[in-house]
């Protein structure tokens, strides 16, 4: 039933083309019959819609050739395409006119608007002038640019041409950056003279400087500055180039390079559980595939719709949900530039009224941060265009699940709560698709989709299995969307994901399957946090405050945080050397400055606490368990403490953070 009603939708290549999205939904199929078909035969489920949904250059001869077991992964070989026709041309060509983006600037109502055909000129200008520049497939090139049109546009450009890119987020630091150039070998850096986020401004043009500062990253060549504010900035001859006099040189067509389905698309670096970040590795047809599929049945996304997904396009939901999801399925997608309180705690519900959003796509911290601000700021607004409510990012708490119901979606919007990693390339579980009937419940991504099999097991692999259990969340079988390596380190991506269940993805996380079988993510348990929807390797803050010439060791911690999911807590010893040159609040600020410096004032820990000593194991191994109790508060739970070298240091430590606490509370007072 199900491949008939695919066939049915697409009667050829002119046919699909013209075909409504939503004749391509799982929504209106039998889900069982669906979910059945696509685990059963993932080679023909997948093999089928790649077939159906991607335009080729030249088909491919088969559509899956896996081994988990030996972590490799391979989609749709033999077959050649172009990502950027894909998401671009198909539409330009049929409705040039149609809105690709809508640009949500800093300031409301500061908006621009980009047609499906004005995007295609400039993906194709700016592809041939980084060609013009030497660029070439297979090169990488480095993004650190705000939210806008233009980045966009610079993504799909190295597409075109067959360059890799790695966006980094523009709230890195010059060091984060640079560390991430060096890593991937960039050949160019795209930026913009400054960035804009909640009336401040973001030197971006002099933190790329600072990054290539002293020949630090011998491989770029090339530097590419959008004008955001117009602010003068220092070129340097002949290593910048204002990007929009170099696409002005250009003509507007491009040629389109013809791409392996398994070349990389791009790099996208994020935290594991060691200090250094890992370049996410994603390839051509199989990432653009499952990015548009889930996209599409996940959000009910229809023709005509306007998808607003929030996040930063420096973050993977940017890039599968503001640029390859949305433009993958034809739609119009609203790239935000802003943050949700700016200019107050309405942002978000202002701009749904005014630009008719149809779904939007945030994450748990700002949802929890506008319910403090109180109800106001959204029921002044008229919401009446919004179908869909989705988050990502980190557990959505029930009471945010039911505010988000209730008080934004006036109890008729369907709250789709999805998880998933920058590793799977594309949402796993998600309330939607459902068998029919099937009510989202709170606090759940609940469901897998299509072609997903996740499962839980015990430390030692073997699988749980029954409902109303916990365990380890690993996906058995493999996906078009996961990642295919890290960049320049496979045994690393063999030891992460693949190695610690032999057979199976782990994800690192864990999870609840409850007694209807639905699924419920319960954090991390790796030394991965996740702090404000950023994930962060709990190693790099480490080795950040370790670079402080005061600080002797450093060991990083979450503790639940009521808005932002969980906060930095970070214990420090002092070396025996340490002389004070100032007060205590003094070192504290210089060690927050240095992470800062280091990765960016995300990262930044909310509580600092200098302690003699750390608990250590005989065999010097840290006892992170008890420095997560402590910094939960749960001082009288602290369990077997009879293991460490030195059991007093805990007492020592307990007390310190009883003191901080009470200091902590003393200033908040003071303030309010
Ligand atoms: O711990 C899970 C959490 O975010 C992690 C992945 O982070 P990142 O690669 O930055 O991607 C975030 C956006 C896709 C996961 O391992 N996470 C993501 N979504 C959820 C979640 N935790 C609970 N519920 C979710 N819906």
């Amino acid at each position: 039933m199900f491949r008939r009603s695919l066939t049915l939708a697409g009667r050829g290549l002119a046919a699909s083309r013209s075909r409504t999205l939503s004749s391509l939904s799982f929504l209106s199929e039998d889900h069982a019959k669906v979910y059945d078909h696509s685990t059963n035969d993932p080679e023909r489920f997948w093999g089928d819609l790649a077939r159906e949904r991607i335009d080729w250059h030249q088909p491919f001869n088969t559509a899956m050739n896996c081994d988990m077991n030996a972590g490799k992964i391979r989609w749709f070989e033999g077959g050649k395409l172009n990502v950027c026709e894909n998401v671009v041309d198909r539409h330009a060509r049929l409705d040039p006119n149609r809105i690709a983006f809508i640009w949500e600037k800093d300031e409301p109502g500061d908006v621009e608007r980009v047609s499906y055909g004005d995007l295609l000129e400039s993906a194709c200008r700016i592809g041939n002038a980084l060609r013009a520049r030497g660029i070439q497939r297979g090169d990488r090139v480095a993004i650190y640019m705000p939210v806008s049109p233009l980045a966009a546009a610079s993504m799909l450009a190295c597409a075109r041409i067959g360059a890799v890119h790695s966006v980094v987020f523009a709230g890195f630091s010059a060091e984060a950056l640079r560390n991430r150039i060096r890593d991937a070998e960039a050949k160019a850096v795209i930026t913009a003279d400054e960035g804009v986020r909640g009336g401040k401004r973001i030197p971006l043009k002099s933190i790329v400087d600072a990054a290539l500062d002293d020949g630090a990253c011998p491989t770029v060549g090339d530097v590419f500055v959008m004008t955001r504010t117009g602010s003068d900035v220092k070129m340097m001859h002949p290593r910048d180039v204002k990007l929009e006099e170099a696409m002005s040189e250009q003509p507007p067509t491009c040629p389109a390079e013809s791409m392996d389905s398994e070349d990389l698309l791009y790099l996208l670096y994020t935290s594991g559980s060691t200090g250094r970040p890992k370049g996410i590795a994603h390839t051509q047809a199989g990432y653009l595939l499952y990015t548009g599929v889930t996209h599409q049945n996940a959000f009910d996304v229809r023709s005509g719709d306007i998808f607003a997904c929030v996040a930063d396009i420096g973050w993977i939901t940017g890039h599968s949900h503001a640029l390859y999801g949305p433009l993958f399925n034809g739609v119009t997608s609203v790239l935000f530039e802003s943050v949700p309180t700016y200019p107050n705690p309405g942002r978000y519900w202002e701009m749904v009224q005014r630009l008719r959003v149809t779904q939007i796509y945030t994450a748990p911290t700002a949802l929890r941060l506008l319910i403090k601000s109180g109800d106001s700021h959204v029921r002044k607004y008229d919401r009446s265009s919004l179908r869909i409510l989705g988050c990502v990012g980190e557990p959505l708490n029930v009471e945010a699940w039911h505010w988000y119901h209730t008080v934004v979606g006036e109890r008729r919007c369907t709250v789709v709560d999805t998880w998933w990693q920058t590793e799977t390339g594309g949402i796993m579980l998600s309330p939607r698709p459902a068998p029919t009937g099937t009510q989202p419940k709170p606090g759940f991504p609940m469901l897998p989709f299509p072609g997903i099999r996740p499962l839980l097991v015990d430390s030692n692999g073997a699988e749980i299995v029954g409902n109303d259990v916990s365990g380890l969340l690993c996906i058995r079988g493999a996906w078009p969307g996961m990642a295919r390596t890290i960049y320049g380190d496979h045994e690393r991506f063999l030891n992460t994901y693949f190695r610690p269940y032999p057979g199976l993805y782990f994800t690192g996380d864990g999870a609840y399957r409850d007694v209807d079988g639905h699924y419920r993510i319960t954090g991390r348990v790796d030394d991965v946090i996740n702090v404000k929807g950023h994930r962060l390797g709990t190693a790099e803050v480490e080795s950040a405050l370790d670079e402080h010439p005061d600080v002797a060791e450093a060991a990083v911690v979450g503790f639940p945080h009521e808005v932002y999911g969980e906060g930095i807590y970070a214990y420090v010893i002092l070396k025996d050397t340490f002389a004070p040159a100032g007060t205590m609040d003094d070192i504290v600020k210089s060690m927050k400055g240095i992470v800062k410096s280091k990765i960016g004032s995300f990262a930044v820990p909310e509580i600092v606490l200098v302690t003699p000593g750390l608990p250590k194991t005989r065999s010097g191994k840290i006892m992170r368990r008890i420095l997560r109790k402590v910094a939960a508060n749960q001082t009288d739970d602290l369990g077997d403490v009879s293991t460490l070298a030195d059991p007093a240091v805990v007492e020592e430590i307990k007390s310190r953070h009883v003191e901080l606490m009470k200091e902590r509370e003393y200033a908040y007072g003071r303030k309010e």
